[in-house]
């Protein structure tokens, strides 16, 4: 029998409402398939700070190094994003855990769905079909170089800086998964004008003749921002430094039709975290409404983590049966009005392979 530790970091706003769902879903895996997963809830967020003073208290991070994966919700509220500053803020846990935990390639899986093709603002002909996985650096770049502002306090920076080891250890990951798609790889930087972007492209073309299937081109983020929404299907992986990464998946989310059904998984060289693109949706807490699937997909990555691909094949076409049924939360159906617990509650029962999947 196969036992798994998950720690589970609800976090803020919809967080928790999501998490419940993706953790159903999970349990529904483990008893179909007969695997032992045991949930470890800690805090992280403003949720930690309120309980502790601090967005990452020691024994979350503690809890999150001895697990065998962490599934988060989300963090964030606007009690700190209105106050310019405040001394501490919950988006501090999570480049904190990022940070310690290693976890330096976030992974964003970009997918057309057909059922929810007419979804999307764009036209459905110029999105269908699309699949692209975005590889994010995660714990370099601009989010993580020195910070501050002069005596006076009248202007400020913040520095962007990257090695080339931390270069390489993401760019072969993303060669890697080129190897097994469609073997093309897309550099996204702005290397006409950023020092740290010439580097990219120097280091990842130094590599490139060891993956001799995969095609390699460069663009810069502002074209390619245009490109992602002009012609999706253009793309097969994307690599890309931190914050071009953080922008250019949301951008992307338009083409699935639902910031709420993005996935994604951050890894490194040890631990590995699950958690949706999306934030903490502070306006939607409580009312049900938050689409659970981005945390249920997002547990379907993390078996994929645990080498168990049937099982994660299994959420993913439960998932695909609630979008043939129609069973989605209101965003992206406004006149069935499922909500969050509906959907994952039906995606739980088609995972345990109830034929008649009612919602319940
Ligand atoms: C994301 C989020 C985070 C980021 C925030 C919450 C710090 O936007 O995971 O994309 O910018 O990385
Ligand atoms: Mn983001």
């Amino acid at each position: 029998i196969l036992s798994k530790r998950i720690v589970v970091l609800p976090g803020d706003g919809i967080g928790p409402e999501v998490c419940n769902e993706a953790v159903r879903v999970l349990r529904a895996v483990s008893s179909r398939f007969g695997h032992e997963f045991t949930f470890d809830y800690q805090l992280m967020g403003a949720c930690a700070i309120d309980a502790t003073g601090s967005p990452l208290p020691a024994a979350t991070l503690e809890a999150c190094r001895q697990a065998d994966a962490v599934l988060l919700g989300a963090i964030g509220d606007p009690k700190y994003d209105n106050d310019p500053t405040a001394k501490v803020r919950p988006e501090q846990g999570l480049l904190r855990l990022r940070k310690s935990l290693g976890l330096y390639a976030n992974i964003r899986p970009i997918t057309a769905y057909d059922q929810l093709l007419e979804h999307s603002p764009l036209k459905a002909e110029r999105i269908q079909g699309t699949d692209i996985l975005i590889f994010r650096e995660l714990t370099g770049g601009i989010y993580f170089g020195e910070k501050g502002r002069s005596e006076d306090r009248t202007s400020a920076y913040d520095h962007c800086t990257y090695s080339r080891e931390e270069i390489l250890r993401i760019a072969h990951r993303a060669f890697q998964a080129a190897e097994t798609r469609r073997h093309q790889l897309t550099l996204v930087d702005k290397a006409n004008v950023l020092e740290t972007s010439r580097l990219w492209r120097e280091t990842v073309q130094s590599i490139a003749p060891k993956y001799p299937s995969v095609a390699l081109d460069y663009l810069f983020v502002d074209n390619a921002a245009m490109q992602i929404i002009l012609n999706p299907r253009q793309f097969d992986v994307i690599l890309t430094e931190n914050m071009f990464g953080d922008i250019i998946s949301d951008e992307a989310s338009v083409i699935a039709g639902s910031l709420g059904l993005l996935p994604s998984a951050s890894v490194g060289d040890g631990a590995a975290l699950f958690e949706p693109i999306h934030g903490s949706y502070p306006q939607a807490k409580g009312k049900g409404i938050a689409n659970p699937i981005a945390t249920i997909l997002s547990a379907a990555l993390l078996l994929d983590h645990f080498d168990l691909p049937e099982e994660a094949d299994c959420v993913r076409d439960a998932v695909q049966h609630a979008l043939d049924q129609g069973v989605v939360t209101p965003e992206l159906n406004p006149t069935t009005l499922y909500s969050t617990e509906q959907v994952g509650n039906f995606i739980a029962y088609s995972v345990l392979d109830i034929a008649d999947c009612e919602v319940h």
